[in-house]
């Protein structure tokens, strides 16, 4: 167990499963009581008698965040459960949804947007709205929120997932100018392509073309795994980053930097080597 984080709250959003667990647990490894949330009360409850076992502290809440008043109930949970809040992460968002994907502004159904707005943009300004006055009345507090390399970088099909993406750079910086100087520092990571789950894992290892892209894509040469993402968020959030406000911290193993004309040799090497090709 470390320190890093002794004496904290945090909340974690979208906490039952990847990136979100990861965090859960990892922050509870380094001394704080975590809330863990989500749909999928199961899950939660495992991710917390996990935590417990490892001799940390932490409980579940289930809710359901295209519901904002389940939102606002959560951070009352957490307020309530412990007494304070220092930590908020807002991370919930299924990477995997099929909402809207593939579908042109022209195809994507108004429900749909709202939705998606609803979960990944609305929720983290209702959840910042009602944890800002109780982090304030304690001095303060940390909030890191999950974007996407989508954020930056839109992907076609993806409209209302990079939307809300994007969405979250200003959301997360503008706290900053309102809050900054009351003892509140907001950044946001831009997570590139991590394999969220074990399952996910195995069939990447599988197939030999998804264990190519996962070399190739990234110039680490490997695609991330869900405690990449937590180990900067435990940075950001710590006292170790007390001047960092408004970052944008791109965490891909290099995605973001590899060009066409970078991946495409190497892709064309590989394939022929795989498909014994002259
Ligand atoms: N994996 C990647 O490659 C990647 C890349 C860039 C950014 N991200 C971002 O990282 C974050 C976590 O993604 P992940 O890959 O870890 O996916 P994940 O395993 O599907 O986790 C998503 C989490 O969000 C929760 N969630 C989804 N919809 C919700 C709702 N309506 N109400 C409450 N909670 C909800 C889920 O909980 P329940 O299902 O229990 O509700 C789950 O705990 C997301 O913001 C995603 O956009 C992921």
């Amino acid at each position: 167990m470390g320190e890093r984080l002794a004496g904290k709250v945090a909340l974690v959003t979208g906490s039952t499963s990847g990136i979100g667990r990861a965090i859960a647990q990892l922050f509870a490894r380094e001394g704080a009581r975590v809330v863990v949330t989500g749909r999928r009360q199961a899950l939660g409850e495992q991710v917390v008698a996990e935590i417990v076992a490892q001799g940390g502290q932490a409980s579940c809440f289930r809710a359901d965040f295209e519901s904002m008043a389940a939102v606002r109930e959560t951070v009352q949970f957490a307020l309530q459960t412990y007494g304070r809040l220092d930590i908020l992460v807002n991370n919930a968002m299924s990477h995997a949804v099929d909402w809207g994907k593939g579908r042109t502004v022209v195809e994507l159904g108004e429900e749909e947007w709202d939705r998606m707005m609803a979960v990944g943009l609305k929720a983290t300004f209702v959840a910042c709205q009602e944890a800002i006055p109780a982090m304030l009345r304690d001095g303060g507090g940390a909030i890191v929120t999950i974007g996407s390399v989508r954020s930056l970088i839109p992907a076609r099909g993806g409209l209302a997932y990079d939307v809300v993406k994007s969405g979250l750079i200003n959301l997360s910086r503008q706290l900053n100018l309102d809050f900054g100087r009351q003892g509140i520092r907001s950044n946001l990571i831009c997570p590139g392509w991590i394999i969220n789950d074990p399952a996910r894992a195995e069939k990447v290892a599988a197939d030999p073309l998804l264990r190519i892209k996962a070399e190739l894509l990234q110039t680490v040469g490997r695609a991330g795994r869900p405690d990449d993402i937590a180990r900067a968020a435990l940075f950001l959030a710590s006292e170790d980053a007390s001047f960092i406000a408004g970052a944008v911290l791109v965490v891909d193993g290099g995605l973001t930097i590899l060009g066409g004309h970078e991946i495409q040799p190497l892709l064309e090497e590989r394939y022929r080597r795989l498909f014994a090709l002259p």
